[in-house]
């Protein structure tokens, strides 16, 4: 059936809903897109994540990149909670409101990240005392907060963000609840608390649950068995997140690996949104975690080895790990709302920092002087590779 291809409207919740429930036929583009999200344009929406330093206004052409390229974005930062709401009494709209400008301007879906984490929250949030940070505040208290900052952040950008990532990483890889401070004062219930202020706030948003390593077994069956049990529970959940935070290794994780989760997740009744994709290509340095690369011992200089640029060789590795993944994306199209890259360039991408901080990554799209890389090419191509 040919994809009736509206332009996108201001009032998103009522076209994401008719857009993005299983079964969907109807897809939207961003007015100026031009360049890769109209290759996919008929699969799935294609977007990217926009750091605080491209929102604070001091990097003008990545806006104009990011118009150019993508169709959904999401705020790498400025929507979390310490952001937007960093004192009981305080909220600080001023980045995400810009987001949304933007995205408005732009024409993008607008993704909201996210409400509930167990990270970015500021500690005030769950104890009873700003000074002694050992007394718990009580499961009521918590359940109140948790629905005046979900409600109140739903409330305000209604009109444009019809997508909200509700809750973010609840699940150990291991299939059990991750130790949290929502988890340990509130218990499960918090999920469910949390999916049901935000339905509350908009009936008719697309609602997520997100997380990474989604492909590893046990995580996968405990995440649609939760999220199976607040179904029964009368609160529905709409979509998964896979986060998609890869590395180059064939392992890590595998494509089959990814697949089987696409298609569980999807027999689960669920849409699945690839929320945060970046392949991290330097050796794994997780046992460094946290420290600099600078006052690592010397024999660590391995860990950094593309400081000077990324060797063709490694280049061409990236560029076929990218292929291999949209190659993925493609297959299961049907079951694929939208795939999200987690930054634009490589110089803003988290991963020059994570494990270890001030090391020189390059997982995205384009190079750090915004020129597209080779697995940009790479993905542009898949468009010859279908049929007309
Ligand atoms: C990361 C941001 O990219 C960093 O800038 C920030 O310092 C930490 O958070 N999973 C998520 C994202 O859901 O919100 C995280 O983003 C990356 C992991």
């Amino acid at each position: 059936m040919p994809l009736n291809r509206r332009k996108f409207i201001l009032n998103h919740a009522a076209l994401a809903t008719a857009l993005l429930p299983l079964g969907a036929t109807v897809r939207a583009k961003a007015v100026y897109a031009s360049g890769l999200s109209e290759v996919f344009k008929d699969d799935f929406f294609l977007g990217t994540a926009i750091s605080n330093k491209t929102l604070s206004g001091s990097d003008p052409a990545m806006f104009k990149l990011i118009a150019q390229e993508f169709n959904t974005i999401t705020a790498e930062n400025a929507m979390k909670w310490q952001s937007i709401h960093p004192d009981h009494e305080r909220w600080d709209w001023r980045l995400a409101d810009r987001f949304v400008k933007f995205g408005h301007e732009a024409n993008m879906l607008m993704i909201g990240h996210t409400l509930i984490w167990h990270k970015q929250t500021p500690p005030t949030v769950f104890f009873k005392s700003r000074k002694k940070q050992d007394a718990l505040i009580s499961r009521d208290l918590l359940r109140k907060r948790l629905r005046l900052h979900v409600q109140t952040v739903i409330d305000r950008y209604k009109r444009q963000i019809a997508l909200w990532d509700v809750v973010n990483e609840a699940v150990t890889d291991k299939g059990r609840w991750r130790e949290s401070h929502w988890y340990d004062i509130m218990g499960e219930e918090f999920l469910e608390q949390a999916f049901r202020a935000a339905r509350e706030a908009d009936p008719s948003a697309h609602l997520m649950y997100n997380d990474f390593n989604m492909e590893k077994r046990q995580k996968q069956r405990f995440v649609i068995h939760i999220l199976n049990t607040l179904r029964k529970r009368g609160v529905t959940v709409d979509g998964v997140g896979l986060q998609c935070h890869v590395s180059l290794a064939a392992d890590a994780p595998s494509i089959d690996a990814l697949e089987a989760a696409i298609i569980n997740f999807a027999k689960a009744g669920l849409r699945v949104h690839i929320t945060e994709l970046d392949v991290d290509v330097l050796p794994n340095a997780w046992k460094y975690k946290g420290l600099h690369i600078d006052d690592l011992p010397i024999d660590s200089d391995p860990l950094d080895p593309y400081k000077n640029g990324l060797p063709a060789r490694i280049e061409q590795q990236l560029a076929e790990r990218y292929q291999a993944l949209f190659e993925l994306f493609i297959k299961h199209r049907d079951k694929i709302a939208r795939v999200s890259l987690w930054g634009t360039s490589d110089d803003e991408s988290w991963k020059n920092d994570r494990p270890v901080i001030g090391r020189t990554n390059h997982p995205l799209l384009f190079d750090t002087q915004k020129r597209s890389k080779k697995a940009y090419d790479a993905i542009y191509k898949l468009k010859d590779k279908r049929a007309p």
